[in-house]
């Protein structure tokens, strides 16, 4: 038997619940901005949730799955998850929980709120945007408003290739987890839509060091190759009597030996340097058409606006972040960045600042970086940047 009403909350900031534990009763969620309507079937033992007609768009080119899902999404005992979670359309499309684990409560949960509404199928509009730019510039907050708050499903591309497939009405390769969102064909480029490309700069005095500590692991980052502490061109896996680092041999370093994370860093840091180097020239415009570097950032503006014969570009800084909101209001109306309070902290958070801390670069560093056509077009007109004034 249930109880006729519950309140329930969460640990969760921001969660404000309410729900009517019923049969056949609507639970009413509020979390902070985020509201959902879902309508919870209660049968004796079971729970199901149902999505309400209007928002059962099952896009055709979702309808066979692909993919198994990956074990970290498969909720225990969730029997009605179809294949793979991550896409909309292998979802049933009569329920509105998958791939989230459908009971009462995590109707109450402020992160499965989160969640459906990011990854909901809608219907697209006219109005298409593409998300396209180089790592670690906060462009999935970007996607992540478009998508909460004007039902936008922004095409999120780092790839040149991406980009183009999108602007030809292709579905793109945009890896899943990254997609923004823009997970079916549909929300590539139509003939007859208006097109919005957006994409950001930041500076790589802050920008490379978080990329090392987002990279540090990964054996297909040049951050990440083996072994540590000189120049590599490539991953040599590790020969008898040596290991690869670990979350905790960098944890560790970064309490006891930070200069070790920067001798690591310095070392590899003119191969990342020299790959963004070009990006605006060698990747954006072959992709776009878009020629960023002919026009001027308007330092006062806080953005560049260029037009293509499709698309109007808009070109921002990672630096304005706090400024985008009202920046893109001009464009679309409503546009709101997400919560930041959202993001958990890293496993490196600790070793990340440390490492800030001591982190200076050499003349000659800084020479190469205020080369980039990053530094030269976004940052070297601006006082405040280290490359305002070198030659
Ligand atoms: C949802 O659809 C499946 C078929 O895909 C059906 O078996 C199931 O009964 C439906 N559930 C509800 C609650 O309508
Ligand atoms: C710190 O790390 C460097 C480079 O790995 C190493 O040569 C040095 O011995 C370490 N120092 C300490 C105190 O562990």
């Amino acid at each position: 038997m249930f109880a006729p009403d519950f309140a329930c909350s969460t640990v969760r900031l921001f969660l404000v619940c309410w729900f009517r534990h019923q049969v056949g009763q609507a639970a009413k969620c509020t979390t902070g901005d985020d509201a959902v309507m879902l309508q919870i079937q209660m049968n004796e033992g079971e729970t199901s949730c149902i999505r309400e007609p209007a928002s059962r768009h099952l896009p055709d080119d979702l309808r066979g799955c692909t993919h198994p899902a990956p074990d970290f999404l498969k909720p225990g005992g969730q029997t009605r998850l179809v294949s793979n979670p991550l896409q909309p359309g292998c979802w049933e499309a009569n329920s509105s929980c998958a791939p989230f684990t459908c009971s009462a409560a995590a109707a109450c949960d402020a992160s499965m709120a989160h969640n459906l509404k990011l990854w909901e199928p809608v219907q697209p509009g006219k109005l298409k945007a593409l998300v396209f730019q180089y790592g670690k510039v906060a462009s999935s907050a970007l996607v992540t408003g478009f998508k909460l708050e004007l039902r936008i499903a922004a095409a999120h591309a780092h790839q040149g290739e991406e980009a183009r497939q999108w602007l030809r009405g292709q579905p793109t390769a945009i890896p899943v987890e990254q997609q923004g969102f823009a997970l079916s064909k549909e929300w590539s480029l139509m003939p007859g839509d208006t097109c919005f490309i957006i994409t950001a700069a930041r500076s790589h005095i802050n920008r490379d060091p978080s990329e090392y500590f987002e990279t540090v692991l990964s054996t297909k980052h040049p951050y990440g190759y083996h072994p540590r502490g000189r120049r590599r061109e490539h991953d040599t896996p590790p020969a008898a009597g040596e290991e690869r680092w670990t979350r905790e041999t960098v944890q560790q370093l970064g309490e006891s030996n930070v200069s070790a994370l920067l001798e690591d860093f310095h070392a590899q840091h003119p191969i990342v340097l020299e790959y963004y180097a070009k990006w605006f020239s060698k990747v954006f415009k072959p992709a776009t058409g878009a020629d960023i570097l002919t026009g001027h950032f308007d330092l006062e503006k806080r953005h560049q606006r260029i037009s293509t014969s499709r698309c109007t570009v808009l070109a921002l800084r990672y630096e304005d972040s706090r400024h985008w909101e009202k920046i893109l209001n001009e464009y679309f109306p409503g546009f709101r960045l997400p919560n930041a309070n959202r993001g958990t902290q890293k496993w490196y958070e600790i070793p990340y600042q440390n490492f800030l801390k001591k982190l200076s670069y050499t003349q000659d560093e800084l020479d190469k970086i205020c080369q980039t056509e990053t530094e030269t077009h976004f940052y070297k007109s601006d006082p405040s940047s280290p490359c305002a004034q070198r030659a």
